[in-house]
């Protein structure tokens, strides 16, 4: 069993950087914690970064997760290999570029790369955000899967994993105490379905639908609130077409893990939104 503390950063391609950076800072909120000629680095709480923008392909995506046992990486590799997952190290340069002092990769099932990082790097300095968003840090991401059954079982089988509720065959997954880290939703090709930031308020979350009404960001999803996490959130379209979510889900705490009934809903608008808003998301629609 590989225990993982958290979900840590997401790093996703571009060919825009420069849009890549107009559109985390001066409408998504987050501060440039580094730049080269082929790296963005964004920071949204006190790590030195939870979201990297690199030159490749838009299509390239990856999450990591931290391991919650710094020594753990070798066992780590060891079970994955013994498991035929396809696996590997990062070398030291990769690792620098990840700014953390080790890690591994896998594939998942439908063949998202995930990474486990070892003592990943902290910010020195508060965050001191771009705008006003009121986020707190990076939440979560909704994650595709070619077959959620099959990739809840994995994620069961290797990780600390736990259901936390269900919306048709799709489960909300956590790794700690709040209520998801990673959600499986299905498609038919692997990637990030959306990336999530947590925000202080219900405030922060209308302040921003309007905001980004004004700025002619196209919402697909929201004001609303979830039935799962009792999270207030709204959806909207960010650079190259990746979906971003403000929420305060993380304020949902499974505080007796073992007791806790997952619930399972319905694929239906009503499970993704309490409030009646309709979903302009493939993969939230039955
Ligand atoms: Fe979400």
């Amino acid at each position: 069993m590989i225990e993982l503390r958290d979900i840590y950063y997401t790093r996703l391609g571009t060919r825009d950087l420069e849009g890549a950076e107009k559109f985390t800072t001066e409408i998504l909120g987050l501060q440039i914690a580094g730049k080269t000629k082929d790296r963005l680095y964004l920071r949204g709480d006190n790590k030195h970064h939870s979201l990297c923008y690199f030159l490749g392909e838009p299509t390239d995506h990856t999450i990591a997760f931290e391991l919650s046992n710094w020594t753990d990486v070798n066992n780590a590799l060891d079970q994955l290999k013994n498991s035929n997952v396809t696996c590997g190290r990062g070398t030291d340069a990769e690792a620098q570029d990840r700014h953390v002092e080790s890690f591994i990769w896998f594939l998942d099932p439908t063949g998202n790369r995930i990474e486990l990082v070892s003592r990943p790097h902290d910010a020195s300095r508060r965050y001191f955000p771009s705008r006003d968003a009121g986020i707190t840090g990076f939440g979560h991401v909704g994650l595709c899967s070619t077959d959620p059954a099959r990739d809840q079982a994995f994620w069961l089988d290797h990780f600390n994993a736990m259901v936390s509720d269900w919306i048709g065959q799709c489960p909300l997954l956590r790794v700690n105490t709040r209520h998801h880290q990673m959600a499986l939703f299905a498609t038919n090709h692997k990637g990030i379905q959306h990336i999530n930031y947590q925000v202080a308020e219900i405030d922060d979350v209308m302040r921003s639908y309007y905001f980004l009404k004004e700025k002619n960001i196209k919402i697909v999803f929201g004001p609303g609130r979830h039935a799962t996490s009792s999270g207030i959130f709204v959806y909207f379209e960010g650079h190259d077409g990746m979906i971003y979510e403000y929420s305060n889900s993380d304020r949902k705490i499974i505080e007796s893990p073992q007791d806790h009934r997952p619930r399972q809903f319905p694929m239906h608008p009503s499970s993704f939104c309490v409030w009646g808003a309709k979903p302009d998301i493939a993969e939230f629609q039955d």
